[in-house]
């Protein structure tokens, strides 16, 4: 624990200490006034980012300029004059996503949001930092259509008649997912669902005097994280949802007729609408105790 303190709080202060790694050997550099020359758009893109500012520290404005990314440019320079367009095209270019990283990593490695990158999923999965930030176009990237681009299937989620406020821009996938990746599955910034869930969600941490072991256990038991066609982004239907668990024969007869069941051909009309949360509305959790003078246990049963 003491050690993970020390790497939270006191590594990123060592950030600007580390001295940027030169894997270019003797190949001569030309200086950023050289590469303006022929490349203004590039120029002024990088000048106006937070990569372009000499008053940031450990920049690569104060390093090589366009060459602490690019790599040297002397002989660059010299092909674009000898035309040697194909090579010219080249030039920079890095094949892998590993290859594509270490360029950034060079400086970004010891950052408080980028220290689980090795472990995170997008790593892992060949994705490099450039396939969501564009150092021309500003670094911070517009997230999530820049996610959407390659999770196709939970931008169909967000679309669902039932969903977090995603697209409606009050939730970020950031607020929930650290991208450079986490000790969590999921890549989720806490511990576990539960613990995320409640940091927005708190009336549903409890605790409760009565709890409902799925809900204890996790949220996603019952909902889906991004959206569903169920309300309240239910996974199924309610009272099926229920019914997974629970045997509509042990219900108590008094209350409905127990001819009908919780389904099926002739459906008690209690289920209708909100179904079993017509009357189990607590069913995150309860406090009411038992009532002493009619005997009532509703707390215990989630009935209000
Ligand atoms: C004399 C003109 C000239 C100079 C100086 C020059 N370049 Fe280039 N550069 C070019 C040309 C021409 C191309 C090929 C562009 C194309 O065909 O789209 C190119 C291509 C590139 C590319 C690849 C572009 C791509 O399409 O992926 C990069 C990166 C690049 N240059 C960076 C630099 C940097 C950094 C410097 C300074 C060290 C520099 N250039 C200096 C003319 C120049
Ligand atoms: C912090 C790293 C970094 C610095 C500094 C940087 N670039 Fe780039 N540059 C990149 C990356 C990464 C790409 C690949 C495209 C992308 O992801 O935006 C790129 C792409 C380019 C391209 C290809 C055309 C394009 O926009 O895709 C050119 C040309 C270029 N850079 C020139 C320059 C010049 C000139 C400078 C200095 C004035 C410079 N770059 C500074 C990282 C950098
Ligand atoms: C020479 C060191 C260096 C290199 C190489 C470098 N960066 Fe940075 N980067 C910095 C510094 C310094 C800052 C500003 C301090 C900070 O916010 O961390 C920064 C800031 C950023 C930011 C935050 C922008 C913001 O608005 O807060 C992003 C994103 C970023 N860099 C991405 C990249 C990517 C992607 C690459 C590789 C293509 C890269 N950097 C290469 C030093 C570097
Ligand atoms: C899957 C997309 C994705 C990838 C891959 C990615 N990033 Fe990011 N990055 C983001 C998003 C989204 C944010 C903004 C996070 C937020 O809003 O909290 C961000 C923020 C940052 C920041 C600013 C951090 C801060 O403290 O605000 C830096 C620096 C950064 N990224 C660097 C990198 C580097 C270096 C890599 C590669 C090793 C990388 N990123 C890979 C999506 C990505
Ligand atoms: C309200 C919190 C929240 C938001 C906002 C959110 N997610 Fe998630 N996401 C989760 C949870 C929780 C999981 C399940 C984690 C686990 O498997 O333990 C998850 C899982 C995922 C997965 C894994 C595949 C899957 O379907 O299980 C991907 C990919 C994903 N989210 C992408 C995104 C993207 C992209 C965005 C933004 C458009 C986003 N998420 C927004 C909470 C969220
Ligand atoms: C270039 C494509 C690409 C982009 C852009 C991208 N991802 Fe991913 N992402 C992947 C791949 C590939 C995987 C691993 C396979 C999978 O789970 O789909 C992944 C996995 C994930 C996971 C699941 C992690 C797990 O443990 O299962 C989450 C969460 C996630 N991405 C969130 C995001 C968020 C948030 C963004 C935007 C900031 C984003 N991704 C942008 C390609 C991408
Ligand atoms: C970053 C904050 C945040 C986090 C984290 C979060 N939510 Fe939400 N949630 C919201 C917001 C905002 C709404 C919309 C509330 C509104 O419209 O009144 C919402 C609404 C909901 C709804 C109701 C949807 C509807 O159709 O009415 C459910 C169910 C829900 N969240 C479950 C969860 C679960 C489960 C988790 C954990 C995986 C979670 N939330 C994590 C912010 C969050
Ligand atoms: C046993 C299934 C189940 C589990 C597990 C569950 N919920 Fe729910 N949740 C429901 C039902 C059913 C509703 C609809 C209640 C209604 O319509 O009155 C609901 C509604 C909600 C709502 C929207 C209405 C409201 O009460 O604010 C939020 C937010 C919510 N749940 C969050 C959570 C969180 C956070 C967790 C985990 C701590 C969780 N749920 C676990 C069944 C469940
Ligand atoms: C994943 C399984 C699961 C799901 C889904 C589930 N429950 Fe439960 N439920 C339980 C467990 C386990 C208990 C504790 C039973 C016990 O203590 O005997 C419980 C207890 C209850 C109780 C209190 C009964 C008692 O004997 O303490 C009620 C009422 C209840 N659930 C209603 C519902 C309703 C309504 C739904 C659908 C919205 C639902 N449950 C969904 C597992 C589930
Ligand atoms: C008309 C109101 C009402 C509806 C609708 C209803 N219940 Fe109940 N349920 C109750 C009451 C009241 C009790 C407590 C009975 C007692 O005090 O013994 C109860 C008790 C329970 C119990 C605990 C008894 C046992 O079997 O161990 C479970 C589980 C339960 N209900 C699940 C459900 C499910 C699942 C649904 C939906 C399919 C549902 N209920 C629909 C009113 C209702």
């Amino acid at each position: 624990m003491k050690n993970l303190l020390f790497f939270l709080v006191f590594i990123p202060v060592f950030f600007f200490e580390i001295p940027h790694r030169d894997a270019y050997g003797d190949e001569e550099y030309t200086g950023i006034d050289i590469c303006k020359r022929c490349h203004e758009t590039s120029y002024e893109s990088y000048s106006k980012s937070i990569h372009g500012k000499k008053v940031v520290p450990h920049n690569p404005a104060n390093e090589k300029g366009c060459e602490t990314c690019h790599g040297p440019g002397a002989d660059h320079v010299e092909k674009v004059a000898d035309e040697k367009i194909g090579e010219i095209r080249n030039f920079g270019k890095k094949e892998s996503a590993e290859d594509k990283s270490a360029v950034c990593l060079n400086c970004h490695t010891i950052s408080k949001k980028l220290a689980f990158w090795d472990m995170g999923q997008h790593k892992k999965n060949d994705v490099a930092c450039t396939s969501c930030h564009s150092i021309h176009n500003g670094e911070r990237v517009k997230q999530v259509e820049q996610c959407f681009n390659c999770h196709r299937d939970i931008k169909s989620e967000t679309n669902k008649q039932s969903h977090h406020p995603i697209k409606e821009g009050k939730v970020k996938c950031a607020d929930c997912h650290n991208p450079h990746g986490t000790l969590s599955h999921g890549m989720i910034v806490a511990e576990n669902v539960n613990q995320l869930c409640y940091k927005c969600h708190a009336d549903k941490r409890g605790p409760f005097v009565w709890e409902h072991p799925p809900v204890e256990e996790n949220c996603l038991i019952c909902h889906s994280p991004h959206g569903s066609k169920t309300a309240k982004m239910m996974k199924e239907k309610i009272p099926n949802i229920c019914e997974d668990c629970h045997d509509w024969s042990r219900h108590p007869g008094t209350i409905y007729d127990t001819r009908a069941g919780f389904t099926g051909s002739s459906p008690s009309n209690r289920f209708l609408a909100r179904s079993c949360v017509n009357c189990h509305s607590a069913i995150h959790g309860s406090y009411a105790p038992v009532n002493p003078s009619s005997g009532s246990n509703s707390g215990k049963f989630f009935v209000r």
